[in-house]
């Protein structure tokens, strides 16, 4: 039997979406090289080959104020760590423009290989990202950006850049709805098709490419 469906009311669609995407640590700089961390919880990869990746922030945020003098920006993924994602909630606190989130949060800076926002030395992965477009609407501005440069704790990845899952340890976030919660996201598992038809051979070829390519 099918379950029964409950229409949700337009305040609950965003709760039942959770976990919404990625959460990140999104440092930038202005134009006189002072340095901004702010937390994103809208990161996304949306491209992968060349890789992109997306967050929208507000539009009153320093971080896109920053991004309008010097278009360059690096995502700091954090592991699933309660000391961690503390400091990251701490980044998120609305500090005035030109105040050093990391400093507050006992982060440390650490310069990116390409662009000039720093890389977050306790975060295991990095991805630093030349803006490709933005698009503002309803007070926000979508951010989408190409990656340059990506770095990761040598514990982290296998020679192949494959995730070693319990050492980078993943997390989403929940979602505003959510505030203070995250979800850990490192049990992979992995899941064929439950269809035998000829388009499954393509799927299997893709898969062996995909593992095959070094
Ligand atoms: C876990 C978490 C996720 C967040 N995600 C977003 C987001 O996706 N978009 C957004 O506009 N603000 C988000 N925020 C709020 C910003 O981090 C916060 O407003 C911050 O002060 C903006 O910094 P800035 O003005 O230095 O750019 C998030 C905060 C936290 C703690």
């Amino acid at each position: 039997m099918l379950p029964e469906k409950l229409d949700l009311d337009a305040r609950h669609r965003d709760r039942a979406f959770a976990p919404s995407s990625g959460v990140a640590i999104v440092t930038t700089c202005d134009g006189a090289g002072r340095v901004n961390a702010a937390a994103y919880g809208s990161c996304v990869r949306v491209s992968h080959e060349p890789l992109d990746i997306a967050f929208t922030a507000y539009a009153s945020h320093d971080t896109v104020a920053n991004l309008g003098e010097v278009p360059e920006f690096t995502v700091n993924l954090p592991r699933f760590d309660p000391d961690l994602l503390a400091r990251l909630q701490t980044v998120g606190l609305p500090f005035a423009r030109g105040v050093n989130e990391l400093e507050k949060a006992g982060l440390t800076a650490l310069a990116a290989r390409t662009v000039r926002p720093p890389r977050v030395a306790e975060c295991p992965r990095h991805f630093e990202c030349r803006v490709g477009w933005t698009k503002a609407w309803d007070g926000r501005v979508m951010v989408v950006g190409r990656v340059v440069a990506a770095s990761a704790d040598t514990d982290c990845v296998d020679e192949r850049g494959y995730l070693i899952w319990d050492r980078a340890k993943p997390v989403h976030t929940c979602g505003a709805s959510y505030i203070d919660m995250f979800v850990p996201a490192f049990e992979p598992v992995a899941v064929a098709p439950n269809y035998e038809g000829p388009e499954r051979q393509a799927y299997e070829e893709n898969a062996r490419r995909m593992r095959e390519d070094g």
